[in-house]
């Protein structure tokens, strides 16, 4: 006798692939960005769906969910869940599972692949080298990293990575939190300026959403000053972009190194001008490694869920 196999509808395709496949062979699945008319298909077929996979990249806004009247559990492949619309999936009473804890090393390996970029002028020498600029001129020289004080914005799983690092780099670290960390033995500063103030480089690894935008401000940029660099690995939205624009052109900070940007994938253009900041499109889980370690939580998310009513690791919204 033919089992049938739950229904999951896939907002759209997967940051990996083989999850799409896996996905298929698990689930009666139905991709709505591959719908001819996503609009037509919810009105048509949204009843039918009781179970939603996205991820944190394409979010899931509240037209979606609005549309799926059976909707229980969403399983989203990403540790950020700002660009999942909470209010429409708690007036549905959904569920959602995401991927925490996998990727905390790659997205502190990519933070600090910024800092010493941004430090060192890697991208920039490199540029410098293909032009056949060495033969000219010399690269100028730049700033070390060791016995700097290294300020990180959101001491939660990825920050305390990024503090782990630092101190393989003999960098001394403060941190700034909604509330200090039990048990951390870095210091705590009580505001964000005072932290930007101490530091020679702040990380940003604090969620996105609404309670973080534009956290990082001119004031804050102002009081990082002339020889700080700023480093975003969390969301572009936490960082006024066009306040950070301005501070880098005027150099009123030494430089930055972002992963993320307030409306990716458009970087603000005056960022495209500029030598002292090193852009990255948004990778910072993107190894082989972590995204395989990802899409196993967001299968075993949803199998759970289907089996007990209960996820593997459930968003915690507030
Ligand atoms: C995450 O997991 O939230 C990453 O930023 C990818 O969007």
């Amino acid at each position: 006798m033919a089992t049938s196999r739950p229904r999951v509808l896939q907002y759209g395709k997967m940051p990996l692939p083989q999850l799409d496949a896996e996905l298929a062979q698990a689930y009666e699945v139905s991709i709505l960005s591959e719908q001819p008319d996503p609009a037509r298909f919810l009105a048509e077929h949204g009843s039918q769906f009781e179970y939603l996979v996205t991820s944190a990249g394409m979010g899931l806004p509240a037209h979606v969910v609005d549309a799926l009247p059976k909707l229980r559990f969403v399983s989203s492949f990403g540790v950020g869940f700002d660009s999942l619309d909470r209010e429409s999936l708690m007036r549905r009473g959904a569920r959602v599972g995401y991927t925490p804890g996998v990727l905390d090393d790659c997205v502190a390996d990519l933070a600090f692949a910024l800092l010493l970029d941004a430090a060192r002028g890697l991208s920039e020498a490199d540029r410098f080298v293909r032009r056949g600029d060495w033969a000219r001129s010399r690269f100028g020289i730049r700033t070390r990293t060791s016995g700097k004080r290294l300020g990180i914005f959101g001491m939660g799983r990825i920050g305390s990575t990024v503090a782990r690092r630092a101190s393989g780099f003999d960098m001394e670290v403060a941190y700034h939190n909604r509330r200090p960390v039990e048990g951390s033995p870095h210091h705590y500063l009580p505001s964000l300026l005072e932290l930007a103030r101490w530091s020679d480089f702040l990380v940003i690894t604090a969620a996105g959403g609404v309670g973080t935008q534009h956290l990082v401000s001119t004031e804050v940029l102002g009081a990082l000053g002339p020889q700080g660099f700023l480093i975003n690995v969390a969301r572009g939205s936490v960082v006024d972009e066009a306040a950070l624009a301005q501070a880098l052109k005027q150099q009123r900070i030494a430089g930055a190194g972002l992963d993320v940007f307030e409306d990716e994938p458009h970087p603000h253009p005056d960022l495209l001008a500029l030598d002292n900041v090193v852009l990255a499109p948004h990778i910072a889980s993107g190894t082989h490694e972590t995204r395989r370690a990802m899409a196993d939580l967001v299968l075993r998310n949803l199998a759970q869920f289907i089996a007990t009513g209960e996820p593997v690791a459930e968003v915690p919204w507030s």
